[in-house]
């Protein structure tokens, strides 16, 4: 069955910040399997190194050299062209961030559909904008956010900013949704809204990794991991 299917995994991640001469430590030796479907929830302290983990898988920053890899769908990414990587980074993933990242010049619509212009020649963005528009609509309409389409940014609250942020990460429909402490800047009815929104894509299918510092919110996904001294442990 398809379901069982690993969809990504990392092995032996390490990643050593340096700060001057000060080298931190985050992860050695990390190793995470999600399955197709799969929602997992990494949880950690603040400081364990989560983000950091997050970043890797979604290729936003590069372990240290050594024999860790990361596989997606059978592919190694260190083993992928230029341009491959950049369609895994662009559009097999969809990534949330705790404090948003939207663009604040952009309307909700035109923040929703970016991740669909990137790396399209002109002759593509012809073809694709009003498609792309359509499908930004009907997500953020889906979220509840259709009485905000023109907005900006600033002008929404964090719960709305957060649906935003997830409307673009599911665009290009990605395979796996990557979230960063999805509802860690967010009240905890607000946050329960966006746990709700997320845990709907589960159940139609995304393989989601969360992770997150609050174990009631881990406790929602299929399966809980623990970062623990740079390490994933069951
Ligand atoms: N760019 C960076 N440079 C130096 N240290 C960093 C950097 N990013 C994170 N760190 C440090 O690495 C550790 C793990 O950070 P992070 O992955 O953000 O943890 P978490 O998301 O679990 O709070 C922390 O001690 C943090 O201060
Ligand atoms: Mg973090």
């Amino acid at each position: 069955m398809s379901s069982t299917q690993t969809i990504l995994s990392a092995s032996r991640l390490h990643k050593t910040y340096h700060l001057g001469r000060v080298e931190v430590p985050v992860l050695q030796d990390a190793t995470i399997d999600v399955r197709e479907g799969e929602w997992v929830a990494i949880l950690g302290a603040s400081g364990s190194g989560k983000s950091t983990l997050l970043h890797l898988l979604g290729d936003l920053d590069q372990p240290d050299a050594g024999d860790g890899q990361i596989v997606f769908d059978g592919r190694k990414l260190g083993e992928m062209s230029r341009s491959q990587r950049n369609a895994y980074r662009n559009r097999s993933v969809g990534f949330v961030f705790q404090f948003y990242h939207l663009l604040p010049e952009l309307n909700v619509v035109e923040n929703t559909l970016l991740p669909g212009l990137v790396g399209i020649g002109r002759l593509r963005y012809y073809q694709v904008i009003k498609s792309l528009r359509e499908r930004a609509t009907e997500l953020l309409k889906d979220f509840g956010l259709g009485h905000r389409l023109k907005h900006r940014p600033r002008e929404l609250s964090g719960g709305e900013r957060q649906r935003v942020a997830i409307a673009r990460a599911l665009i290009n429909q990605p395979r796996v949704l990557l979230a960063d402490e999805p509802t860690g800047n967010l009240d905890e009815h607000t946050g329960a809204e966006i746990l709700e929104l997320i845990a709907a894509q589960h159940r139609s299918g995304l393989s989601i990794v969360m992770v997150t510092h609050d174990r009631s919110l881990a406790e929602r996904a299929d399966r809980v991991v623990e970062l623990h001294d740079g390490r994933v442990v069951d």
